[in-house]
């Protein structure tokens, strides 16, 4: 079978496995120490339940929603990955094309191996987002954002959960380093230590220094998630960084269950962590999520065929997705309720 022809998520995380070094698949895999949070993620996904209704008259599907003033097709997003030249010689570059005229939203961040210069300039019409991670002084993060307004980002994001590097089992066992592996265009940041002299005030300063709309990336409790929306920030993403920070923390369902009360007009519900399948799109959105993003999975599209096999990975979960809709009599977001699903 060819490299490129797979038809489920599983099925291309297998052909990802032996189509990059090795090395690089163990970083792109791994999660904080022995991968408890990463497969709690998966776990608590896969025995979550939806309940069904039927004969609901369900003529037309339509998952499109509004966030920040844009229409886009899909709640479903990519998440903003680093180092993606390990997996891509044009690494972010690439990944952004799968993202062109398509309506639907990419993040990128100051992790990555390219710049947000180079991405626009060959995505012009990709929804973007920039991830800040507070590695500098407020100049550098005062630059950082200018340059995502002028680069006509669609928002800001600043990523809160990812002060120093993780130890990491499964890449450290084989002595792996990704900063040694892939080109970049992207200077690394200046200084990731004051990433600890921050606290919230620096939320505050960042929603006073842009009107770009502020998503803080990171949040897992509720009381984290009330700081933020405080700080009158437009979308709280609930995110553990799929695993690979912290370990034996608690599931991103678990977080969303926790903080989904708190959403409102003004503050949108992003979420990610484990989505491998369309039911798991439905599983996030039933508890509360207004965008669910996917991590490791583009990249073994990435890696696979490029451009082209991001937007498999993303064609594959959008059909599942409205299979599991119509089969579970979901017409619209607005059918994706609390009491649609069960523990
Ligand atoms: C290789 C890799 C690099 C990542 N880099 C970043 C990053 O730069 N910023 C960030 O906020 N999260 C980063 N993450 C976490 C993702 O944004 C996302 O939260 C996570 O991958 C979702 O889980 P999933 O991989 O199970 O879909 C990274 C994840 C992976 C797998």
């Amino acid at each position: 079978m060819k490299k490129n022809s797979f038809q489920t998520i599983r099925q291309a995380e297998i052909f990802a496995k032996s189509n990059i070094r090795k090395g690089s698949f163990e970083w792109l895999q791994a999660g904080a120490e022995d991968n408890l949070t990463r497969d709690k993620n998966l776990y608590d996904l896969k025995i979550a339940k939806i309940l069904p209704k039927h004969l609901t008259g369900l003529k037309k599907l339509d998952f499109s929603s509004n966030i920040f003033g844009k229409k886009i097709k899909s709640p479903l997003i990519l998440s903003p990955m680093g180092h993606q030249s390990q997996f891509h010689k044009n690494g972010e570059i690439e990944t952004a094309k799968a993202f062109n005229n398509m309506q639907r939203i990419s993040f990128f961040s100051t992790q990555g191996r390219m710049s947000l210069k180079d991405i626009r300039k060959r995505n012009k019409n990709a929804y973007l987002g920039w991830e800040i991670f507070p590695f500098g002084h407020t100049n550098w993060i005062k630059n950082e954002i200018k340059n995502a307004e002028k680069l006509k980002c669609l928002s800001i994001c600043l990523c809160i959960d990812a002060n120093v590097r993780s130890h990491r089992y499964q890449d450290r066992e084989i002595d792996y380093d990704a900063r040694k592996f892939g080109t970049r265009t992207n200077p690394t940041p200046p200084n990731p230590k004051l990433a600890l002299n921050y606290d919230w005030s620096l939320v505050t300063w960042i929603k006073k220094n842009t009107k770009l709309p502020l998503v803080i990336k990171g949040i897992m409790t509720k009381k984290d998630a009330q700081e933020a929306i405080k700080r009158k920030v437009d979308a709280i993403w609930v995110s553990n960084h799929g695993g690979r920070m912290f370990n034996s923390g608690i599931s991103s369902l678990e977080a969303l269950r926790e903080v989904s009360n708190l959403k409102s007009k003004t503050t949108k519900i992003f979420v990610d962590g484990g989505v491998r399948k369309g039911s798991d799109i439905i599983k996030y959105l039933c508890a509360g999520a207004d965008l669910v993003g996917i991590g490791r999975p583009a990249m073994y599209g990435l890696i696979l065929d490029g451009a082209a096999g991001v937007r498999r990975v993303f064609e594959i979960l959008e059909s599942e997705l409205s299979t599991a809709m119509i089969n579970g009599g979901f017409k619209n977001l607005k059918h994706m309720q609390k009491s649609r699903i069960k523990k």
